[in-house]
């Protein structure tokens, strides 16, 4: 398969190789730090759930999957997020890992952590294919992460950009015109 570079990205910055080996190793230990538990693996819709499909194969234990969707309202940043989509199930007593594609002022997160912990799960622990860290607004336990990323916008692997590239195997920077 080979997907050439969109016309409005400028380089690639994570290879699909990069992608499946670092995916490889997070699985592993969530093997290592889960085995024996309840482990659920949750993600928000919809960019996540490429990293989802992979990090769960890579997770060579039991595990159940749920998903949930929100959409952002209110001004921008204002970090108020209403959920279109509940999980299907009770994560009562259950390890819980929110798996996101990327974290960056980490608002939405934010948001969704507090709605899951007032369900009372045994844990909650977050794990991110990528962490553009320097924008965060909100402090986050991150206990997995797959990769630090620069402040660009990036598509692929998950990341749009209006709904599309989300299915590219890689991970691209956008050109800055196109931003503009
Ligand atoms: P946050 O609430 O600012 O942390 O926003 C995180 C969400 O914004 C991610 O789950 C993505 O859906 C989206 N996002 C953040 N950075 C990018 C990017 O570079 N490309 C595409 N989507 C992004
Ligand atoms: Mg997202």
């Amino acid at each position: 398969m080979n997907h050439p570079l969109p016309e409005v990205c400028d380089g690639i910055l994570l290879k699909q190789e990069a992608i499946e080996s670092r995916v490889r190793e997070l699985g592993e230990s969530l093997v290592r730090d889960h085995t024996g538990h309840d482990l659920r693996l949750i993600t928000v819709l919809r960019g996540g759930l490429f990293f989802l499909s992979d990090l769960c194969r890579a997770t060579d234990m039991p595990v159940s999957l749920d998903f949930m969707a929100v959409s952002a309202y209110g001004p921008a940043a204002s970090g108020s997020v209403r959920i279109t989509k509940d999980l299907d199930d009770s994560i009562e007593g259950a390890s819980v890992v929110v798996v996101e594609d990327i974290i960056d002022t980490g608002l939405t997160l934010h948001y969704v952590l507090e709605v899951l912990r007032r369900r009372g799960p045994a844990s909650l622990e977050v794990c991110t294919l990528m962490d553009k860290g320097v924008r965060r607004i909100v402090d986050l336990p991150i206990t997995y992460q797959g990769f630090r990323v620069p402040d660009r916008f990036l598509v692929g692997y998950g990341l749009d950009l209006d709904g599309m590239y989300r299915n590219l195997p890689y991970v691209a920077t956008l050109r800055d015109e196109v931003m503009s």
